[in-house]
């Protein structure tokens, strides 16, 4: 009774927070995958995180990873910062806005494979940029020293690492080369003819997709963005609020 926990020797309550922090690290799996903290942490690869932000595929990401009904997993193929510095100067910019989310679609597997399960990989292989608008595939080969590659048509690159693996739902790896889809790249691609007409930068490529017949699928997956930039909000004030009560 008249101790309280106001009286908690310092020493311990130190100790317990330095656990709690060291907890919250060690386990990233333990709370809910965060494909952007994952690249963030990989610390090569903030270009790639940051076009997953602006298309807003990494809120997607995360909340169909967290939804344990849909049974959904994913390998994500994710270039590292030198990689996008190889690309020809205005590659990226080239391309219309719904390009750029394909492209960045392209590099996400709709499947989970560990390294070894790369072998039961059938080509074409589908990516989530695989819908109406085009084949968006790519093709995987492996050997028997667990060396992977993969070819879009425009670019072979090996696989050159991991980064992420959870076991069943998500894994990462890095490439020293952007996927150059063939849909966009190839011979006789949008990108490389003189450019039509550029998607209106303001909507959202949610928007833009059905009005310009461009890939439905992608668009439609796109559509939950606004729902889950506010479930993130609330899961920040949640968090700031725990925080404050902590202290
Ligand atoms: C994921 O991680 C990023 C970078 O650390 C952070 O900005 C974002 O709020 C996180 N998202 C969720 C839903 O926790
Ligand atoms: C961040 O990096 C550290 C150290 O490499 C690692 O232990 C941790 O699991 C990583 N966190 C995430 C979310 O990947
Ligand atoms: C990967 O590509 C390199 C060169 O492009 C080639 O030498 C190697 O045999 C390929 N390996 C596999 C597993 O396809
Ligand atoms: C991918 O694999 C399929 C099936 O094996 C093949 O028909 C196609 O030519 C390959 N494409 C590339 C770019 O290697």
């Amino acid at each position: 009774m008249a101790s309280s926990s106001s009286s908690l020797p310092m020493p311990l309550l130190v100790a317990f927070l330095l656990l709690a922090a060291s907890l919250v690290v060690a386990k990233p799996s333990a709370g809910p995958l965060n494909i952007t903290a994952i690249l963030v942490n990989a610390t090569r690869h903030r270009t790639f995180a940051r076009l997953l932000r602006e298309t807003q595929v990494d809120l997607q990401v995360d909340k169909e990873l967290g939804e344990d009904d849909t049974g959904n997993t994913f390998t994500v193929l994710a270039p590292s910062d030198a990689a996008f510095l190889g690309l020809r100067s205005g590659a990226l910019n080239s391309l219309a806005q719904q390009d750029q989310v394909e492209l960045v679609l392209y590099h996400l597997l709709p499947h989970y494979y560990s390294l070894p399960m790369f072998v039961t990989a059938s080509n074409p292989v589908r990516t989530q940029a695989s819908g109406n608008h085009g084949t968006y595939t790519l093709n995987i080969t492996t050997d028997s020293d667990m060396r992977v590659n993969v070819s879009t048509g425009v670019v072979r690159t090996p696989i050159a690492g991991s980064l992420f693996d959870d076991g069943e739902k998500l894994a990462v790896y890095t490439l020293e080369k952007v996927l150059l889809p063939y849909d966009l790249f190839g011979p006789r691609s949008p990108a490389s003819s003189p450019p039509t007409g550029k998607a209106p930068s303001a909507q959202s490529a949610a928007d833009v997709a059905p009005a310009a017949g461009e890939n439905r699928a992608a668009a439609a997956w796109l559509r939950g963005g606004w729902k889950n930039l506010m479930t993130a909000f609330v899961a920040l004030a949640i968090a700031i609020n725990c925080f404050a009560s902590i202290n």
